[in-house]
């Protein structure tokens, strides 16, 4: 036999020690040495192969194949030893750590709205979406603004309505965000729809539906000819957009700042309108207090009623946060008990 070629014969014996010496390893470091012993920089398999140079095209075909299949063989036979000894050394580690893999994980805390501020947003892109701009006013106000200026004077007992709580200093916390819509009309040049977010305060004994702050959302639209069909369609869709309802109908209701005055209800979403504890029996939910401005309340903030017309409407938000989620005690919004917030 060729000489050169005899190095096939040597292959072959190195090829059975590597299997013989990988097989019988019994970690994972030594099994790691000898790998490299045999196909290393330095290994016995890469040593055979040092004169391939001198060697003829169709010996190196022959010894260059063989080698190859070796080192191949080699390689798998290191691979699945190796994943053989680390599930060992895995398990001996947990073992001697008692690591219980069935406890669940700390959970991940992933932050999310609060019901209130997500349906605001809601309500607040929907608004804008028609045209609307959110405008702001102070939750402390002066009795002008929340009351005078809309029509409600000292000695009217419309005054009583609103449970006010009075400061010392002679300011209320806003009964209603309605006195932004006296600041505004003063303000913002004509014509114009804002909605004005925000808290307001009331004198209240606390229950389930009541609280002494709670959250409304006024909605202004002022122009030469606003009518009562535009009240209609823009809070008709509104209570469609975000509620679902599907059936409404509207209600004359008296407010000293609006004229005609009225509320909006939608069928009961608990009960489908055949009476429910939610709808006290009426199979109707008031969710819109609206009207058409006071002409008194155009004069007061300078503005010719025979000019402007508009209409208003004062949403108490959180009201309507409780029938999307159907939520039925308004404390729970506002006790921050993750569990509860949670859920949405
Ligand atoms: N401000 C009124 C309230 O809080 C609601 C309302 C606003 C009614 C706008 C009519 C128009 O009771």
């Amino acid at each position: 036999m060729n000489k050169n070629l005899e190095v096939i014969d040597k292959i072959d014996e190195v090829f059975k020690d590597a299997k013989e010496i990988l097989e019988s390893a019994k970690n994972l470091n030594e099994l790691e040495d000898n790998f490299r012993s045999f196909t290393g920089k330095k290994g016995r398999l890469t040593e055979i192969l040092h004169n391939i140079s001198s060697y003829s095209p169709e010996e190196k075909k022959i010894v260059g194949a063989k080698s190859n299949e070796a080192k191949n063989e080699i390689e798998s036979i290191y691979n699945r030893k190796k994943n053989e000894l680390s599930g060992n050394e895995n398990k001996k580690f947990l073992n001697e750590y008692k690591i219980d893999l069935t406890i669940p994980g700390n959970r991940i805390e992933r932050f999310h709205k609060h019901p209130i501020t997500a349906v605001l947003e809601e309500a607040s892109d929907f608004f804008t979406s028609m045209g609307f701009e959110i405008v702001e006013g102070p939750e402390i106000e002066t009795t002008h603004y929340n009351f005078d200026a809309l029509n409600i004077p000292a000695d009217h007992p419309a005054r009583d309505v609103w449970d006010t709580f009075y400061l010392l200093n002679g300011l209320v916390p806003r009964t209603h965000t309605s006195s932004v819509q006296a600041r505004t009309l003063e303000s913002k040049p004509l014509p114009f729809r804002v909605i004005a977010p925000g808290r307001c305060y009331r004198y209240e004994a606390v229950d389930a539906t009541h609280l002494f702050m709670f959250n409304q959302m006024e909605g202004l639209f002022v122009a030469h000819n606003v009518k009562l069909s535009d009240l209609k369609g823009i809070l008709e869709e509104t209570v469609r957009h975000l509620l679902g309802a599907k059936k409404t109908r509207f209600r004359p209701a008296f407010y000293p700042f609006v004229e005609p005055g009225l509320d909006l209800d939608i069928e009961c979403v608990f009960c489908g309108g055949r009476g429910c504890g939610v709808c006290k029996n009426t199979g109707w939910i008031e969710v819109i207090p609206c009207g058409m401005v006071h002409p008194n309340v155009f004069k007061y903030a300078g503005i010719n009623p025979k000019e402007y017309k508009g209409f208003a409407f004062g949403m108490g938000f959180d009201r309507i946060v409780m029938l999307k989620y159907n939520i039925n005690d308004l404390r729970l919004l506002y006790q921050g008990n993750l569990d509860i917030l949670n859920q949405f």
